[in-house]
């Protein structure tokens, strides 16, 4: 596959498909739109919880729209350019209905703060990631003809009392935010500065959402945060803060394992996911939690950014080449056949044609089963982009990019073909993109799965034999 093509499919895949959703309202209709990452999809349904009580309903028609919304991301400046082009879209479309509102939420809305509304006059309204309760004063505001402004972090807010709007279409999957914010400050990452310091969520109403989704059906959960094995409750306050707290409250701490366990037994039937780890942070008890739990599946995300020490130290991580892969080597003895995936980033600052065959050679070690590549994007106020020289030529990025796209479609295929001739437990989560005759799910180790339909429904856990694979789908027959 041509270099620029595999790198657009892969932006795509992450932060390119834009979310649309509609939901009854009784007054006035709102259109919504989530760019990035799983949290900010997430967070589209709290803020379409908190302005349905506003009597927003939502619209998958932009033109008959009052309030529309972008949820943001900040990741890397494609992500940017791509929210500023639909910016410019609705604001031409803003001509035919002057009446419509234009609100930016997200990473986008903390970083570009004011600049938005004033100097660029793209947007009526700019929400901050920890601002949505404001909501509806700042809708006030609009409708009092005012522009509207909030963009406060918080080292509370975990919207842990709001219920979320369930916008995902297919009625199987849900994601429940269990974390908000990282402190990790990764030289690269602007998610710091956009989403603020890192909290948890209490865990008494994660597992009140996930009974009500059981409840209604849902079959699979996912569990997010920036960085959940990060996880720590003890009454409330920043993890950072712990060591201050009173023995009681320590003693009662609930970490990222503990919850696992904990939900993985409050929703007996349902398959617990969670992403993202941090090399740094997972601790051998969530592996043994993940082994001990048939409902929690065997896969994990674990982004890693670069193959080479060197990189890792430069880039702040946590961990070096040795740790990760003696992380990897416990993960495969804990939880056999634990499906991998990465993270990773060609072309920082200084890295030499060693560093990246460092990176390909760790690829090799691990044997990932799929990945999320990038070639590296410098992000304003981010301390490689204070203290460090983007010097890698973007045609070195893009070329290095190509080679871990090229070894993990090998990775991937060879990974497949294992399971050739094997009977694996797949979730229906909808037909089949290519065909309409095909079921589409996901087995336990989060590989996609194709089959032909039968009796079945959505939403069903069934058992199919595997015939045939590309990179990225096993195909088979559902055996009884
Ligand atoms: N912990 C987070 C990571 C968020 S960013 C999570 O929940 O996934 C997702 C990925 O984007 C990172 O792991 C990293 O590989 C990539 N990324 C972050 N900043 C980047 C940058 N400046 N340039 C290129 N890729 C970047
Ligand atoms: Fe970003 Fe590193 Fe946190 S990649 S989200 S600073 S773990």
């Amino acid at each position: 596959m041509h270099n620029s093509e595999t790198k657009e499919m892969m932006e795509e895949n992450r932060q390119g498909e834009a979310l649309v959703i509609e939901r009854e309202g009784i007054g006035k209709k709102m259109y919504i739109e989530s760019y990035g990452c799983q949290m900010n999809f997430s967070d589209s349904e709290i803020v379409a919880s908190i302005l349905q009580k506003e009597g927003y309903g939502t619209t998958k028609n932009v033109d008959e729209a009052d309030l529309v919304l972008l949820n943001t991301c900040s990741i890397r400046d494609k992500a940017e350019q791509t929210v500023r082009k639909r910016l410019t879209n609705f604001n031409k479309m803003k001509r035919n209905n002057p009446g419509m509102k234009i609100g930016v939420l997200g990473c986008m809305a903390e970083r570009l703060k004011d600049k938005l509304l004033d100097e660029e006059k793209l947007v009526d309204m700019v929400v901050g990631p920890d601002a949505y309760r404001d909501l509806p004063n700042l809708v006030k505001e609009l409708d009092e003809g005012r522009k509207a402004v909030n963009v406060l972090l918080s080292k509370e807010e975990t919207y842990a009392d709001v219920s979320p709007v369930r916008l995902g279409q297919n009625g199987v999957s849900a994601f429940v935010s269990i974390t908000r914010g990282c402190d990790n400050m990764c030289t690269f990452c602007v998610v710091p500065f956009t989403r603020g310091r890192e909290r948890s969520r209490n865990p008494q109403t994660i597992l009140e959402e996930c009974i009500d989704l059981a409840e209604n059906g849902y079959k699979e959960i996912t569990l997010l945060g920036q960085n959940v094995d990060s996880f720590l409750w003890y009454g409330g306050g920043l993890k950072k803060d712990f060591e201050k707290a009173s023995d009681a409250a320590k003693a009662s701490a609930v970490d990222f394992a503990m919850l696992l366990r904990m939900v993985a037994e409050a929703v007996p039937g349902m398959r617990i996911r969670f992403s993202t780890s941090n090399p740094q942070d997972m601790s051998d008890d969530v592996l043994y939690a993940i082994a001990e739990y048939d409902n929690i599946c065997n896969y994990i995300h674990l982004p890693v950014q670069s193959g080479s020490s060197r990189i890792l130290k430069l880039m702040n991580r946590g961990h070096n080449r040795e740790e990760y892969m003696g992380l990897v080597d416990r993960i495969k003895k804990i939880i056999p056949g634990c499906g991998i995936s990465h993270d990773l980033i060609t072309g920082f600052p200084t890295e030499t044609e060693e560093d990246h065959q460092e990176t390909l050679s760790l690829m090799d070690y691990v044997g990932y089963d799929f990945g999320y590549m990038f070639y590296y994007s410098e992000r304003p106020n981010t301390y490689a982009e204070r203290k460090m020289e983007d010097d890698i030529p973007l045609e070195v990025k893009k070329r290095r990019l190509n080679d871990i796209i090229v070894k993990q479609q090998a990775l991937s295929l060879a990974n497949n073909k294992k399971h050739l001739g094997k009977v694996v437990e797949v979730l229906i989560e909808g037909s089949s993109k290519k065909s309409d005759s095909d079921w589409y799910g996901r087995t336990d180790f989060n590989t996609v799965a194709v089959f032909p339909k039968g009796d079945e429904k959505l939403g069903d856990f069934v058992k199919v034999k595997i015939e045939d694979c590309t990179t990225a789908t096993l195909m088979g027959k559902r055996i009884n």
